[in-house]
């Protein structure tokens, strides 16, 4: 891509796009301009680690997810020979897709054009009337193209389209232990993606999802009262003290690299016994408490048993641990988002316990939950409001006198600080710089 992109009459240069995000402050074009969506499609999405899916998703030799990294359509894939690949989803013949199929298991994959055909490990296996090609043709360096670089941590598979550039371990940093509070929620250590998904599409900018501690009082507010109406209830009975009270004792994480965290761990540990109680209440809690206790021993066990796989940590830029959930944000256009929610099955747990949370998981986040519609909706409101170029500025400083640095190096905030957007946004800036844009291979 050009340095300069020209779009709407539109034109940015580094500067240009430096300007955009000030002192707790962005400018709403970085959410409503299509000529700055085009430049993340080349400077984030098309450059650096991109969550792609759980290796438990490809289970099976042959198993297959079809997803997509920024606007590059790609395949995870578990081979003939159990390695699990990301393979990008477009024939070496003359470009089409080869796999129309959300999901599924195959040996092979036909690409729906011409015939050209490949195995689960990318291998061209046939060609029709090859004798055409002649000489021409050399099957062996006509496989599917694999992202450049893959990587997994805890059977969480990123992949990126640059060439070279930091390491996963690097780019997760002080965020990827966080991730070991939702596998290590259960006592095996497995976690397993396979229950199905529910989707959603809004309409407004990927940036706008999660992450966001100052906003459940008021989007939330229906939850919170049936919550007061009768606290013993449910997950109610751990929430007595209202974590999202700065007087709690929750806070906001920024980890570097735009990761960030809402941190409910010494809050939920506190209410650890009423959560236990709980627990016991459903067939095989009892099993599972003392599963946890034999597997992590006694202060760690409670921590995860409170946290109950909840790590509400969003890593930047597309994937997001929340509640029982594996989420991933798909940026369709700069006002146009899909977030994908798959809820997490917990290994060496009883079906009663999985089915329990997968309920609570559906009554907040699900299609007709009382928290993500609402979610969505606000998202559309902010998209509409942005549109207004009088006094564009959006203010993310809450807090920003007050934060501080911890003994990791994470900045911490109090939870309705506005520390999880503002260390986004200086990422997103970084990246977003050409300057420092990793080099593409164009072979
Ligand atoms: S485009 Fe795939 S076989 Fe022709
Ligand atoms: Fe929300």
């Amino acid at each position: 891509m050009n340095e300069q992109v020209i779009q709407w009459g539109r034109s940015y240069t580094d500067a240009s796009i430096a300007a955009l995000v000030g002192d707790g402050r962005v400018h709403s074009r970085v959410y409503t301009d299509p000529a700055i969506f085009e430049l993340e499609m080349e400077r984030i999405f098309s450059s650096a680690w991109i969550y792609v899916g759980h290796e438990s998703e490809v289970s099976k030799a042959g198993d297959y997810q079809m997803r997509s990294i920024g606007r590059t359509p790609v395949l995870m894939v578990r081979g003939i020979d159990q390695s699990v690949r990301v393979l990008i989803n477009r024939c070496r013949h003359r470009g089409a897709q080869v796999c129309e199929t959300e999901s599924g298991n195959t040996k092979f994959f036909q690409c729906w054009y011409h015939g050209w055909t490949y195995d689960s490990t990318g291998a061209l296996v046939s060609v029709t009337g090859k004798e055409g090609y002649g000489d021409r043709l050399n099957m062996k360096e006509m496989g599917l193209s694999q992202a450049p670089r893959t990587g997994s941590y805890r059977g969480f598979v990123f992949a990126s389209l640059a060439t070279d550039g930091e390491s996963l371990e690097t780019f997760l940093g002080n965020a990827g232990p966080i991730i070991d509070l939702l596998v290590d929620a259960s006592p095996t250590g497995e976690i397993y993606a396979d229950g199905g998904a529910n989707k959603t599409e809004y309409l407004g900018n990927w940036k706008l999802v999660g992450m966001d501690g100052y906003h459940p009082h008021f989007v939330h507010a229906s939850v919170f009262a049936a919550m007061h109406r009768n606290p013993e209830a449910g997950i109610g009975a751990t929430h007595r003290e209202d974590p999202f009270e700065d007087t709690a004792r929750t806070r906001t994480l920024d980890f570097g690299h735009g990761h960030a965290m809402l941190d409910f761990r010494k809050h939920r540990i506190n209410h650890y016994e009423p959560h236990a109680q709980f627990l016991k209440k459903t067939k095989g809690g009892a099993e599972y408490i003392e599963a946890m206790h034999k597997a992590y021993g006694g202060e760690r066990a409670r921590l995860l048993l409170s946290l109950g796989g909840d790590p509400h940590l969003g890593i930047f830029p597309n994937l997001q641990l929340i509640g029982n959930q594996i989420r991933i944000i798909t940026p369709l256009a700069c006002g146009l988002t899909q977030v994908t929610m798959t809820a997490v099955r917990l290994g060496g747990v009883s079906d009663e316990i999985n089915a329990m949370r997968l309920r609570q998981h559906e009554s907040f986040y699900g299609p007709a939950g009382s928290g993500s519609p609402d979610d969505a909706e606000i998202f559309e409101r902010v998209q509409r409001g942005m549109a207004a170029e009088v006094n564009p500025w959006v203010e993310i400083s809450r807090g920003m006198d007050r934060e501080q640095t911890d003994a990791d190096g994470n900045t911490v905030g109090l939870i309705s600080d506005e520390v999880p957007q503002r260390g986004m946004m200086r990422y997103w800036s970084e990246l977003m710089t050409a300057s420092r844009v990793p080099q593409r291979s164009l072979a």
